[in-house]
């Protein structure tokens, strides 16, 4: 890699797709203009559990500009069931939603019909026109009600982490010291990307092209091809601008495969954009979840017993779980540990994960039970931590790959000004605002997964990396920029990264923090081998000033070679590339993760400050600051990855005082499916964010030494603020979202 103050790696660089983005020019799923489109839309079930007795299709059908209503009663037969359709963001027990296979209601606004019409208005008004008669029964709708049926999830996946786990002594809460114990629960929550999710399937014989809202083309291909039962090769996905994920792309949802059932039975392209309300029971959510912590410790403040249950919500034909239990094994040091996940079958669609899922909703228990410890202890909450730090990861022995925590705390806690509080709840004021502040703990693994780029250097000075990688907004169009020109030795201005779209590399997801990792990693490696190749040519041409050179006494800037000993001595890639006749040349690299994981725990990690003002009488709580402080390795970018963690700290703030998707326990129907009644932060709500970043490239972890920042940054934000209302009222709310009427 080129180093020093030619790098574009570590710089703030502004994003290469910022212009096209903020001018319009980026093109959305649903922007792709397709000759001889025609538009679907869905209509969604009215009940949530039972059979359709009949569907009566005939008044739409004959609606004006009608092509085709598809139904259960005439959709092709499609298989769900393959194992291999079980991707990894896929839950690893039961099938794909069976979309158009049967008469079953298994959630309500279920897809059970779509019409397909020339135009928009049409087929809207034609889906008004679909009767549907059901047989209907009495849903399963909270947890708390279906609460004596939780079973623990069928199959340990993912490691066996949703096993339950003993550490030492099972009993030993029962004689600890000091204990506290608390429930606390998370609201069911929707991504809400501003981008509702959108498809445009176009049929060319027996080939199939999706223009797809996706955080992963090669998933939505594999999942496709499989359904249709037709060849991967023959199926295309292209998705290069995606406005916002947060989750809701992982998988491969039911719309894009009717997309396609309707563009082959009418024989032309067809468009389906899920309305905001469908984007609710289309694309899963945050499940809810009820949680007990309990932490036992003695009086010095050490932790002798953590136990953590949690039990969440599924679908009837899924078991979806998530991590909400693997930071509590691995985050403090403590000898003697219980954790027990447990699922309960409702009558929704499947959850999924959503923005630093399973840690996100673990982690804000944990931490707020740590506060309310270190109040019982009448120790300071960061003195807490600090006296439980784990120096290596207590659930399997293994040292940290780098850790910077106590970095975190220390630079967070003197930027934060946390000196100034006082440890008594309730006791700090601006004139009538109860005023408190609230730390937590953040940390999410590092994932790392096999990705393909190719880098092409051309004759003129300029190259071309490509990859299938997605851009969610989170500025891998950019990072992925510097990453390359700095192994080329290019400036970033003559490298062009190209990403979303079945015809470039393997590239697995944008999700779990771990694209940086995966293809920033492969992106280096394929730039780095065309860079190799370039010395090779120019090696063997006979009058060449780098002939007989070698690898490592060669530097490059500048899209210039040169020997390291004799900087006059050097030649251009366009210099070599012209003598050796050539246009271009390239190279593809296959980079994947090697036994790191056998040797090294690895994680990112960060603290949390907030500092609330609360009105006494209404019970209005503002989050007045943030300062958050991370260790995520080596920081590509430090522009995106500050807008990273400011961007997570507002999706924190969200989560603790206002997200909640509302449900109608009757019928299973949500009934705040919009964005006028789905509160979400907004410019007023957020004032200062500071973002901070300590710590060092983490080159155990992967050849880039970064480990991601796309989650860390939420992970304990809802929990410091939970804190940081604690102290300015003296109330422990555990049941989220923290709203006025919980503080009155
Ligand atoms: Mo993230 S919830 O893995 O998109």
């Amino acid at each position: 890699m080129s180093q020093g103050k030619d790098a574009a790696v570590g710089k703030p660089m502004d994003r290469v797709d910022g212009r096209l983005k903020v001018t319009g020019a980026a093109r959305y799923s649903a922007e792709f203009e397709v000759p001889d489109l025609v538009h679907a839309v869905l209509v969604m079930s009215t009940i949530a559990k039972g059979r359709i007795r009949q569907i009566d299709t005939q008044a739409s059908e004959r609606a004006p500009g009608v092509l085709r209503v598809i139904t259960h009663l005439n959709a092709p037969k499609l298989t769900f069931d393959k194992p291999e359709q079980r991707a990894l963001i896929d839950p690893k027990v039961g099938k794909h939603f069976p979309i158009f296979q049967s008469d079953t209601i298994y959630f309500n606004s279920q897809p059970i019909a779509v019409v397909v019409a020339d135009t928009l208005e049409r087929a809207q008004y034609a889906a008004s026109l679909v009767q549907v008669r059901y047989e209907e029964q009495t849903p399963a709708t909270t947890v708390e009600a279906a609460m004596a049926q939780a079973f623990p999830p069928t199959e340990s996946s993912q490691g066996g982490r949703h096993a339950d786990v003993v550490r030492g002594n099972p009993d030993a809460l029962a004689s600890a010291e000091v204990r506290v114990e608390g429930s606390y629960t998370i609201p069911i929550e929707h991504h809400n990307p501003m981008e509702p999710h959108a498809t445009i399937a176009t049929w060319q014989g027996d080939k199939l092209t999706l223009y797809d809202k996706t955080q992963w083309v090669y998933n939505t291909r594999k999942h496709v091809a499989l359904t249709f039962g037709m060849p991967e090769e023959n199926v295309r996905v292209i998705s290069p601008f995606v406005g916002g994920g947060f989750g809701s792309g992982l998988r491969s949802w039911p719309h894009v495969t009717v997309a396609a059932i309707a563009a082959r039975q009418v024989k032309r392209p067809v468009k389906l954009v899920l309305t905001r309300q469908q984007m609710y029971t289309s694309v899963g959510f945050r499940p809810y979840t009820v949680q007990r912590v309990a932490l036992g410790a003695s009086k010095d403040g050490k932790l002798t017993a953590i136990v953590h249950e949690a039990t969440a919500g599924t679908s009837m034909y899924e078991e979806y779980t998530e991590a909400t239990l693997d930071a509590t094994r691995m985050l403090y040091a403590c000898p003697n540990l219980v954790t027990r996940y447990r699922l309960v079958r409702l009558n929704t669609n499947t959850p999924t994960f959503m923005r630093g899922p399973g840690e996100i909703s673990g982690v804000y228990a944990l931490e707020c039970g740590l506060d309310e410890l270190a109040y019982t202890l009448k120790l300071d909450p960061i003195e807490l931590r600090m006296r439980n730090y784990a120096e290596v990861n207590p659930e399997d022995g293994l040292p940290w790959s780098s850790k910077f925590l106590k970095e975190c705390y220390q630079v967070g806690a003197e930027k934060f000004g946390w000196s100034r509080r006082n440890p008594q709840a309730r006791s700090m004021r601006d004139g009538r605002y109860l005023v408190g502040m609230g730390m937590a703990t953040a940390t999410y693994p590092m994932f790392r997964l096999r990705a393909v780029a190719k880098a092409r250097l051309l004759a003129d000075g300029t190259a071309v990396v490509q990859s299938a990688g997605s851009d969610i907004g989170t500025g891998t169009y950019v990072i992925m920029t510097q990453i390359a020109a700095d192994a080329l030795g290019l400036p970033p201005e003559r490298v062009r990264f190209e990403l979303g779209d079945t015809d470039f590399p393997y590239s697995p997801v944008q999700g779990g923090s771990m694209l940086t990792a995966s293809l920033g990693s492969a992106v280096q490696a394929a730039c780095l081998a065309v860079r190799e190749q370039a010395l090779s040519l120019a090696s063997t041409q006979p009058n060449s000033l780098l002939s007989n050179a070698k690898a490592n006494e060669v530097g490059v800037e500048d899209g210039r070679l040169f020997l390291k000993q004799d900087a006059s001595k050097g030649e251009s890639y366009t210099d070599i590339l012209k003598r050796a006749n050539r246009d271009y040349i390239e190279t593809e690299k296959d980079s994947e993760p090697g036994d790191e994981k056998q040797r090294f725990s690895i994680h990112s990690f960060g603290a949390h400050f907030a500092e609330v003002h609360i009105d006494p009488d209404f019970g209005l709580v503002r989050v007045s600051r943030v300062v958050s402080v991370c260790d995520i390795g080596r920081v590509i970018n430090t522009k995106t990855a500050s807008s990273q963690v400011s961007g997570a700290v507002v999706g924190g703030i969200g989560k603790a005082l206002m997200e909640y998707t509302q449900m109608d326990s009757r019928n299973g129907r949500f009934i705040n499916a919009n964005f006028g009644e789905y509160h979400v932060p907004v410019n007023a709500d957020v004032t200062a964010i500071e973002t901070y970043f300590v710590g060092e490239p983490d080159l155990k972890a992967n050849p880039l030494g970064a480990r991601g920042v796309g989650e860390v940054g939420i992970v304990g934000v809802s929990a410091a603020i939970a804190n940081a209302i604690f102290h300015a009222t003296g109330k422990r709310i555990r049941d989220l979202p923290i709203t006025p009427d919980k503080l009155l």
